[in-house]
């Protein structure tokens, strides 16, 4: 989705304006054209040629340089560029954005500008918490701006607290969220996106689990994200980072699972349920944890679990999209299966009311829970097959959402009809 676009970043000079060089760098090997504006400052920080060099491309610095080009350049830029990213944006550049002054070459150029403003303050945390930063950012927020919040720990003054530049993943995924607003085919969309494993308790210390990462749901987080959409994960165990930019919400087990996704429908375009759901729950946990020779074990020393049956989640999902008339929730379901997977994703579409299973054979070594890929096959409520090679659990996320956006746009029309 970075393909093509064309950012412009403006570098303030703050001593974060070396990690800036590594997000020019990310945003050019995703295919982006990156324009770059050091302010006078910045060049105290790092060179032109370091961003010059990762970018392929002139980088801008001095407005009245004497060939005037970089004065006319400012509005060449403002009109091609898709979006502008200043970052870190120091108390100072914050100020003169805040008041309109244009007074150097990134001023000028964020005047010039009227794609989506992105701005990365990065500062001690006195400068950031003063009232007069504060009330700047406010001002620019207003205008449209979206301020990516600095995080908090250990500044270059050695002190620790709020302003530091976030690390280039999630400025990256700020970027392709705020492209994705901008242009994405899921905006006004809704989805809400299950991810990770349930774990079952057994007493406080011991659970069932299952070996799902979370990466697969992460991956179609992003990727409805990343296309505009407001998502929604709700995420059991996982051992894959939690995506930024997205609202979060965690659980444990399928009875906590299963009421978040339920809570959540009402107002969804699409459900995909690419969660590891536990089929059975331990159903008397122990209140204490069991040791060996305790009341809880048989005679012979053995130990007896009873478990009983999970509610099926897309079952009472279907249920209530039925019940409340919700005809525009698509869901999508995915089947983790060892052997007939074809039979068994076909059984399991018509069963669980399914628009959409995305079935795997996590008996293969590459593909399934833990690893970055995965070979799947797309079983359709109309009985269409679609069977992908092994790829990347990000590609596989942008192929289901390819094949989704429209479905999701007729059924909303539908929706609409009725
Ligand atoms: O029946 P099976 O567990 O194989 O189905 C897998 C699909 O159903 C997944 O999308 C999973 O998230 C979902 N599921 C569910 N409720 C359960 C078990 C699985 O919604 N109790």
């Amino acid at each position: 989705m970075l393909e093509g676009k064309h950012i412009v970043v403006g570098v303030c000079g703050g001593i974060a304006a070396y990690k800036v060089a590594d997000l020019v760098s990310k945003l050019c090997q995703a295919g982006a054209l990156v324009d770059v504006v050091l302010t006078e400052h910045a060049e105290q920080f790092v060179s032109a040629l370091t961003f010059s060099a990762l970018s392929q491309r002139p980088v801008y610095t001095n407005l009245w340089e004497p060939t005037g080009e970089a004065a006319a350049r400012h509005i060449a830029l403002g009109q091609a560029a898709d979006l502008l990213l200043i970052a870190p944006a120091t108390a100072n550049t914050i100020a003169r954005l805040a008041h309109g002054l244009a007074d150097d070459m990134l001023t000028t150029v964020a005047l010039a500008i009227t794609a989506p403003l992105l701005i990365a303050p990065a500062m001690e945390s006195q400068m950031y918490q003063h009232p007069a930063t504060q009330a700047n950012l406010r001002l620019l927020a207003e205008r449209g701006a979206t301020i990516i919040a600095p995080e908090s720990g250990r500044l270059a003054s050695g002190e620790v607290g709020q302003g530091r530049l976030p690390e280039t993943p999630t400025l990256l995924a700020q970027i392709r969220w705020t492209l994705g607003r901008a242009t994405g085919d899921l905006v006004g969309r809704r989805v809400v996106v299950t991810a990770g494993g349930t774990r079952e308790p057994i007493d406080p210390v011991r659970y069932i689990g299952n070996h799902s990462s979370g990466l697969m749901g992460f991956a179609l987080a992003e990727e409805a994200r990343d296309r505009g959409a407001e998502t929604l994960v709700i995420a059991g165990a996982v051992s894959a980072p939690m995506p930024p930019g997205v609202e979060v919400i965690r659980v444990e087990t399928t009875l906590e699972l299963r009421d978040a996704t339920l809570a959540a429908l009402a107002d969804a375009d699409a459900l995909v349920m690419a969660a590891a759901v536990a089929d059975y729950r331990v159903e008397h946990p122990a209140a204490h944890k069991i040791k060996k020779g305790s009341a809880e074990e048989n005679g012979d020393g053995s130990l007896t679990l009873r478990l009983t049956q999970n509610p099926d989640i897309l079952a009472e999902a279907q249920a209530l999209a039925e019940a409340n008339g919700l005809t525009g929730l698509t869901r999508v379901g995915f089947a983790a299966e060892t052997h007939d997977v074809e039979r068994n994703a076909a059984a399991k579409l018509r069963r669980k009311g399914l628009h959409l299973l995305v079935a795997n054979d996590v008996s293969q070594p590459a593909s399934g829970f833990g690893v970055s890929t995965n070979q799947v096959s797309l079983f359709y409520a109309d009985g269409r097959v679609e069977r992908l090679p092994l790829l990347p659990k990000t590609e596989v996320a942008r192929i289901i959402w390819d094949r989704l956006a429209p479905l999701l746009s007729e059924r909303s029309a539908d929706k609409v009809k009725r």
